[in-house]
């Protein structure tokens, strides 16, 4: 059996291609440029890019699985040149966005219902992996203030999150790739826990070693910090669901161990494995 791992190098992708690599499956690992170093020893590395179908023939020829980022943009060209490749089973990694009851109003829902909706029709077989907020969120939020002034401006301090480890995404991808009963089966995704953000910035401080002052700043200030590194679809998104943080804690599960036998990391240890990153 031959997997293709589009996005190799992102932060779930080169997880799936660490998992897959240390289960002993065949691999061809995919970067729109050439070469991300870093991949396992001994992967097939291909170029290719979900939005310029032309380049998928030949990643994909011979394929039986693939781990799939949602790119609605070429989704459609992707169907066909998976199923003329004779792919079976393709492993999806979407959002749990799409059963937000406000999902129809939200753009990162719908890219994600479009990618959903084009495999549901296709004649592949599917596994949707449905996340909530991802912990790597917080490199992008406040890495940058970490560094420079050991400092996290939020304007809701005590807002409750349940972030996930992106290393138990991947770890439900290979096992939804590799091991049967999978199929067909759509997993929401929410982290162990649910922690406050002072909670986390704390677990941050003890993992990096230094102190890291909170400091609680206005929505509109909070808009042009979060603006600095994400797109504003994103930040509309990450402000809501600290805001209804502050009202109801967030849904946690236990789905990483209902499906993998192991237990799904905590926000701890995770801030472990980033220490260097916040440094
Ligand atoms: N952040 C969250 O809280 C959250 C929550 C739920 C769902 N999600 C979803 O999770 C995904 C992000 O996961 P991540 O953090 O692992 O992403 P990431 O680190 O940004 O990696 C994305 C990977 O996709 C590849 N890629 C991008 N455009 C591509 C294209 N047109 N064709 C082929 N490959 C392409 C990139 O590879 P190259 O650049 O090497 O080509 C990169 O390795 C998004 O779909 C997001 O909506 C995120």
């Amino acid at each position: 059996m031959v997997t293709v791992v589009f996005g190799a190098s992102g932060k779930v992708g080169r997880h799936v291609a660490a998992g897959l690599s240390s289960v002993g499956e065949k691999m061809r690992l995919t970067s729109r440029t050439l070469l991300p170093v870093g991949f396992p020893v001994g992967a097939e590395v291909f170029t290719a890019d979900l939005e310029t179908p032309a380049t998928l023939p030949a990643v994909l020829d011979g394929a039986q699985r693939v781990f799939l980022y949602a790119k609605p943009e070429g989704i459609d060209g992707f169907v066909t040149a998976a199923e003329s490749a004779g792919v079976q089973h393709v492993v999806l990694l979407s959002s749990g966005s799409v059963i937000h009851p406000d999902a129809a109003r939200n753009p990162i829902a719908r890219a994600h219902i479009t990618v959903e909706s084009a495999l549901e029709r296709s004649g592949l077989t599917w596994t949707f992996i449905r996340p909530g907020m991802f912990a790597t969120n917080t490199l992008w939020w406040w890495r940058n203030s970490i560094r420079d002034e050991g400092i996290v401006r939020v304007p809701y301090p005590d807002a409750q999150t349940a972030p996930i480890h992106e290393k138990d995404l991947a770890a439900l991808a290979v096992t939804a790739l590799t091991q049967p009963g999978h199929h067909g089966h759509a997993y929401p995704v929410w982290g162990p826990e649910s922690l406050s953000i002072r909670q986390q910035v704390q677990h941050i401080g003890a993992a990096t070693g230094r102190k890291i002052t909170l400091e609680t700043i206005s929505i509109e200030q909070a808009r042009v910090e979060l603006g600095r590194t994400m797109p504003p679809m994103g930040v509309d998104a990450i402000l809501a669901a600290w805001r209804a943080g502050t009202t109801a804690p967030p849904q946690v599960s236990t789905v990483v161990t209902d499906v993998t036998g192991r237990p799904a990391h905590t926000f701890a240890q995770w801030a472990d494995d980033h220490a260097n990153d916040f440094r």
